[in-house]
């Protein structure tokens, strides 16, 4: 009998993750983005930060697949970024960048956020298909931004009506 493959299990990332992260990143960001990839380093320092949301997928205690972003500070609380989102090549087109997106605002949304942002380069087909099947759309392009060649274009995706808070919980 065919054995199962392992449960794909997501979570929190936690410190401890850093240099596993940083490991991923170098197989999931090629081209135009080698050279904005994250460090183990600068992958500790964001999750040290109560700003930061952050999720991983472990297949069999192994992490295949994360997504990072951060809740804007001072006047831009209202609002999250995504910063990057990868899935190693060999885990791709199985639902787990589809996966993480949702956990990502989710958590946007329980922190109160009115809206979630983004930059991904215009040549990634793959990440914005993904992007748009989840609400995001294009507000601005970047030129220059990934390479001197490579442009970006910025998305966003509205929560909730800007100004409206949650209504109140019923006790
Ligand atoms: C973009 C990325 C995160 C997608 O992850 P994934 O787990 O393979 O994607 P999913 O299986 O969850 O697919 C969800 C949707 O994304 C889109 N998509 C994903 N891969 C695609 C591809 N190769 N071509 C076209 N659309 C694609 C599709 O709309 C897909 O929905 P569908 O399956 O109903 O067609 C992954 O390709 C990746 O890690 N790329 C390298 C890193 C990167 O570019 N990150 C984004 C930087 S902003």
């Amino acid at each position: 009998m065919a054995r199962r493959p392992p449960p794909d299990r997501l979570r929190r990332a936690r410190a401890a993750d850093a240099a596993a992260l940083a490991r991923l990143e170098r197989r999931a960001f090629v081209g135009c983005y080698a050279a904005h990839r994250f460090s183990a380093a600068q992958f500790a320092a964001y999750l040290a930060r109560p700003a930061t949301l952050a999720h991983v997928v472990e297949q069999s205690g192994r992490i295949v697949a994360y997504a990072l972003g951060v809740q804007g500070g001072g006047s831009r609380a209202r609002g999250a970024r995504l910063y990057s989102i990868a899935v190693a090549p060999t885990a791709r087109r199985r639902a787990l960048g589809r996966r993480l997106l949702r956990a990502f605002l989710a958590a946007v949304r329980r922190r109160g956020c009115e809206r979630a942002s983004l930059e991904v380069a215009a040549t990634n087909r793959a990440a914005i298909a993904l992007f748009t099947g989840h609400g995001f759309v294009p507000v601005r392009r970047l030129p220059a931004y990934y390479s001197a060649t490579t442009a970006a274009i910025r998305m966003r995706r509205q929560l909730r009506a800007a100004g409206r808070r949650r209504a109140p919980r019923r006790r």
